[in-house]
């Protein structure tokens, strides 16, 4: 009761219950069963084995598209491993769990490597490669026995991968002598592999296994047991899920996708005070985060990058997609006018176009011209074009030709 005598209601209060178990939906909740990846998960079982017999266990790579469960698969296995091995007198195993994330050279990543092993707050620099490595040894040489190193994102480090053939070898080349040391290498990166020298492939790659994108019925199942926990049992309309796992399916197959989606959905119905989580939720939470997802990539693009972008958001509002490099080309040259900036050259912009289309923000389409050989590619928006102006348009260098291209496209959508 407040002092007029009304009951006024705390705007926290919900009227309705979704949600049972909230954190089995987020990111980092360890799942405790993936059936859906026995198969690899055998083969990285059979890969560390070697490691319960005191010895080295196999290099191992891992790798397919993002949310494929790679990381949570190795965590699951290697959890085992050591579970295993702490229940054995005469086996030492010692595990270094790291990711590589912003470590973009082998320099960077011993010393990343050599911090997080001392538990120190700082890395250590102002020394060369060798003596960084060296120190990377002397740690290696205080742990158990077998020694498996586990870099997630290990593509950050791109070519520069000397360390990588460095850490297997240690104790071959004599820089350790108690401990038999391996590497269990992850990343969504699928060119990674060709462009590492041949040295480190040669050492890392005894085991390599590809984690195939999930499919419509394995993304349902895995989002049946999540549901499970996480939602008040029939709050969740039928098809719900199995509308959650088709739109991830269709996209990229991720499970982490397919579960972000499930969760945003809960979450509309509870901010709506409704008391099931619908298809059309789902449809909503889809472009919601499709839009999120957008909004971040964009975010980080260069100023050529954005140049390039509205190049063909401006001949996508003009009806003029898809087009060949060159009239996208032309565009740009008048945008770059029109905003005051640096214009490069037409083969630099075509490598920002695809970069662009890498990133998923155009449509790259390769033609072969025929007789006279060589390929062209032709350019198309991939993005919602109405989100993409709202994004670019917040950007102070851009907002007058945005501004311009949102009328027209308006207009057009008016007709
Ligand atoms: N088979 C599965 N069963 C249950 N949960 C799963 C399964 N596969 C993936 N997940 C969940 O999906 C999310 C993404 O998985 P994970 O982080 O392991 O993907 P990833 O392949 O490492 O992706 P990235 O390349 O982006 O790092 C996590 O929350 C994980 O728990
Ligand atoms: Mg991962």
């Amino acid at each position: 009761m407040d002092d007029d005598g009304e009951t006024s209601e705390n705007p926290y209060e919900t009227s309705v219950d979704i949600f049972q178990d909230e954190k089995v939906l987020k990111e980092d909740w360890k799942p405790e069963k993936l059936p859906e990846r026995e198969a690899d998960l055998e083969e990285i079982r059979d890969a560390l084995k070697p490691a319960t017999r005191g010895v080295n266990a196999h290099n191992l790579f891992v790798y397919g598209k993002t949310g494929q469960g790679k990381t949570v698969a190795i965590d699951h296995e290697i959890d085992l491993l050591q579970d295993y091995a702490q229940g054995k007198d005469d086996l030492n195993v010692s595990v270094v769990k790291t990711s590589a994330h912003n470590q973009t050279t082998s320099y960077q990543l011993c010393a990343h490597l050599v911090k997080e092993m001392r538990g120190a707050s700082k890395k250590p620099s102002g020394i060369d490669q060798q003596s960084m490595f060296d120190l990377l040894y002397e740690e290696i040489s205080q742990l158990e026995t077998t020694v498996i190193f586990v870099i997630d994102e290990i593509d950050t480090i791109g070519s520069d991968d000397e360390l990588l053939y460095e850490i297997p070898r240690a104790r071959k080349n004599d820089k350790v002598e108690d401990q038999w040391v391996s590497v269990v290498g992850i990343s969504n990166d699928l060119q990674f592999r060709d462009n590492l020298s041949p040295k480190a492939k040669d050492s890392l790659y005894d085991v390599e296994i590809e984690f195939a994108p999930y499919e419509g019925p394995q993304l349902t199942s895995i989002l049946e047991r999540r549901a499970d926990r996480a939602f008040v049992s029939g709050v969740l309309d039928e098809g719900v899920i199995s509308l959650c796992a088709a739109i991830a399916a269709g996209d990229e197959g991720s499970a982490r996708q397919a579960i972000r989606l499930l969760y945003k959905a809960g979450e509309l119905a509870l901010n709506r005070d409704q008391k099931q989580v619908s298809e059309r939720l789902v449809y909503e939470a889809r472009d919601i985060l499709q839009r999120k997802r957008i909004e971040e990539g964009m975010r980080r693009l260069t100023t050529q990058d954005q140049f390039a972008l509205l190049s063909v958001v401006a001949l996508e509002v003009h009806g003029n997609t898809p087009a060949r490099t060159r009239e996208v080309y032309k565009k740009y040259k008048s945008i770059v006018a029109q905003l005051d900036g640096n214009q490069l050259v037409e083969r630099r912009v075509r490598d920002h176009l695809q970069s662009l289309g890498m990133q998923g923000f155009v449509f790259a389409e390769t033609r072969n011209t025929g007789i006279q050989g060589g390929a062209h590619y032709r350019f198309e928006l991939n993005t919602d074009l109405e989100a993409t102006l709202e994004i670019l348009g917040e950007d102070n260098q851009l907002s007058t030709v945005v501004t311009k291209l949102d009328q027209i496209a308006s207009r057009k959508s008016n007709i």
